[in-house]
Order: structure tokens, then C-alpha cells, then sequence
């Protein structure tokens, strides 16, 4: 499936020209998930208006480990893009302090990052114009005319910008998530970037369950990057379409250095899927498997035993919140 006319090569160069025409000299704002369809605005409307774009990338806190960073030295140093990295961490956990709700914790997370967001811009001055990852299936999904709501930061909360721009640019909204990734790499984008799996927009949010705070989030975040780390080394990052850790609030008896321990649970989760709508759960290798369990336990203090997540989609949802 595909709405392209030409080649990805020819899309770059007719989109960049559009993007600089669209924006007639005035400044150009694009926000940041850490997200392919952003990264690739990112580029697109770098190379078309130069230093008239500036990306705004908030760091909510609930990022997976060191994504802050590698953002920002994707988009900053290697670019040499304008980018504002605003470290909102602390705000957005003082606002969750005590919410154990899944679905307020959502709401939280998207008004809340819309805040940020209109408070970043407001900075700003005169924003000009918006370019924004809005991609084909999020037009078919969102309906007719869906598609003229903002994305600001994937679909967090839904809630509508309170900023006027002179207009909204949608570089990639008749490509298909496969012609993004390719648009990447052909535009440089690391495989990182380029091959990154869908984060949801609340990020750890939805896997740390129930109230929110650093430890357990750092506790998470240590956890999955060991996973992650040993699924890349397997080579199955291509493979699997998801896959991450979850931190249930579980904890139970173990034995650790002789003594009796009472210590969390970590869920480990691996997707297969084509469209995210049903999904089953991967087979990896039981070495894998092992290999992971062994070294979260050995490595992030507070874990004493690991499980795997194998239920299918439905009856379960590949996310635990
Ligand atoms: P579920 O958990 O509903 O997830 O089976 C299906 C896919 O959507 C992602 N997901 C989200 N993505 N904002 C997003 O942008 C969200 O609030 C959200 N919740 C789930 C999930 O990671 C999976 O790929």
C-alpha cells in the first residue's frame, strides 16, 4: 500500500520544497517525541527552512533510559538543529503524586504536556507555523477530517492546543509507517530511530503500575533497557514489534546472599503483531529469556524475580495500563 506517486528520494526533495513554501519565511516550531514521524518532520523541515526551525522536546520523566539524551544529541549535535529540551520531569511527577487511576494518570500526562507545550511556544513569540508527524493511518483512523486536530505528542490526552498558528504543516501525512522508516534512513536517521518501536505517548506510565515515583521508575527503566539490550544482541530487534519491561507492584519472597529478601516483580513483554489492534506474544529463545531474568536480578537492586507476559491481544492489551 502506498500513496506515493514517485520514489522516497523524490518524496524528500517535493516535500522539503513544500514545507519551504508553506512556511513562507516565517519560524517553523516541531515538537519532539523521541518518535520516528516526528524525527523525520524534524529533518524534512530542517533541510527546508534551515535555522527557522526550532524542535521543542519535552522530557516528561517517563522516558525509557537515556532517550533524553540521545535525543538530544541526535537533533542538536548531529543536526545542528535549534532544540529546546525542557526537563519536566519534577512537574510531572509532583503532579502525579498519589494517582494510582490508570486513566486519570493518562489525563494528567496529557494536559500536562500540553501546558508545557503552550508555555514553551508562548517563549517563543510568534510561532509562525507548526509541522507536525500527523501519518496516513492516523487520518484514516481519526476519521474525515480528523486529521486537522494537532498531534502534538502522539494522542496524550487528546486535549487541543490553546495556541494559534499561522499554519500547520503535515510533511508525511500520506505516508504509510514503513515509508517513514524508510524516509529516515534515507535521510540519515540512525536504525535506532529509524526501526523504533511504538512508545506510547504516557511512556512509563502505562508500565509502572500505580502511583508514580523515581525509584520505581529508574527501577523500570534499568529493567528494560537490560531486555532490550540482550533482545538487540539476539539480533531479534526486527523481529519482534515491542517489546519492553513492566514493573507490576508485586513483591515477593526471594533469597538473596543467604538472607530472605522481599523484593519486586518483573514483567517482561514481546509482541508479535501487523497491527497492534490483535497481537500475540513472541516466542523468544528460553536463553534469552534466562539470560534477561538473570541479569535484572543480578543488576537492578530491588528485583528478585522476573516473569513473561505470553497473553495474547485480546484478551489482554499489549500495554498493562
Ligand atoms: P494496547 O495497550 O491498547 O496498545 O493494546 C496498542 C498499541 O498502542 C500503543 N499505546 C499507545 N500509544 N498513546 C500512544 O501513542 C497511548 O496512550 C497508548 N496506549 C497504548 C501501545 O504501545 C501499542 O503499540
Amino acid at each position: 500500500m502506498s500513496n506515493l506517486k514517485g520514489s522516497i528520494e523524490q518524496f524528500i526533495e517535493e516535500s522539503c520544497e513544500n514545507i519551504f513554501k508553506e512556511a513562507a519565511g516565517r519560524p517553523v516550531l516541531c515538537a519532539l517525541s523521541g518518535g520516528v514521524d516526528s524525527a523525520v518532520c524534524a529533518v524534512l523541515a530542517h533541510r527546508a527552512v534551515g535555522d527557522k526551525l526550532t524542535c521543542l522536546f519535552v522530557d516528561t520523566g517517563l522516558m525509557r533510559k537515556n532517550e533524553g539524551d540521545q535525543v538530544t544529541a541526535l537533533f542538536r549535535d548531529t543536526y545542528a538543529i535549534n532544540l529546546i529540551r525542557v526537563d519536566a520531569e519534577e512537574r510531572f511527577l509532583a503532579k502525579l503524586k498519589g494517582v494510582t487511576e490508570p486513566e486519570l494518570k493518562r489525563k494528567i500526562i496529557g494536559e500536562e504536556f500540553i501546558r508545557v507545550f503552550e508555555e514553551e511556544a508562548k517563549k517563543l513569540g510568534s510561532v509562525g507555523c507548526l509541522v507536525q508527524g500527523t501519518i496516513y493511518p492516523d487520518i484514516i483512523e481519526s476519521g474525515a477530517d480528523g486529521h486537522k486536530q494537532v498531534k502534538a505528542h502522539h494522542n496524550v490526552g487528546g486535549m487541543p492546543l490553546n495556541i494559534e498558528f499561522e499554519a500547520v504543516i503535515e510533511p508525511i501525512k500520506l505516508l504509510y509507517k514503513e515509508e517513514v522508516r524508510e524516509c529516515g534512513r534515507k535521510l540519515g536517521l540512525p536504525e535506532a530511530f529509524a526501526n523504533r518501536q511504538p512508545f506510547p505517548g504516557p511512556g512509563l506510565a502505562v508500565r509502572c503500575l500505580g502511583e508514580l515515583t523515581k525509584p520505581k521508575l529508574d527501577l523500570l527503566r534499568d529493567a528494560d533497557a537490560i531486555f532490550r539490550e540482550e533482545i538487540e544482541k539476539a539480533g531479534l530487534q526486527k523481529e519482534i514489534q515491542q517489546y519492553f519491561a513492566i514493573l507490576p507492584g508485586i513483591q515477593s519472597v526471594g533469597v538473596r546472599n543467604d538472607e530472605r529478601c522481599y523484593e519486586e516483580t518483573i514483567a517482561l513483554r514481546a509482541i508479535a503483531t501487523k497491527d497492534f489492534v490483535t497481537a500475540g506474544s513472541a516466542r523468544l529463545p528460553y536463553e534469552l529469556i534466562e539470560a534477561a531474568a538473570k541479569r535484572i536480578t543480578d543488576e537492578v537492586k530491588g528485583v528478585n524475580r522476573v516473569v513473561l507476559d505470553v497473553t495474547p491481544k485480546p484478551p489482554a492489551t499489549i500495554e498493562w495500563e
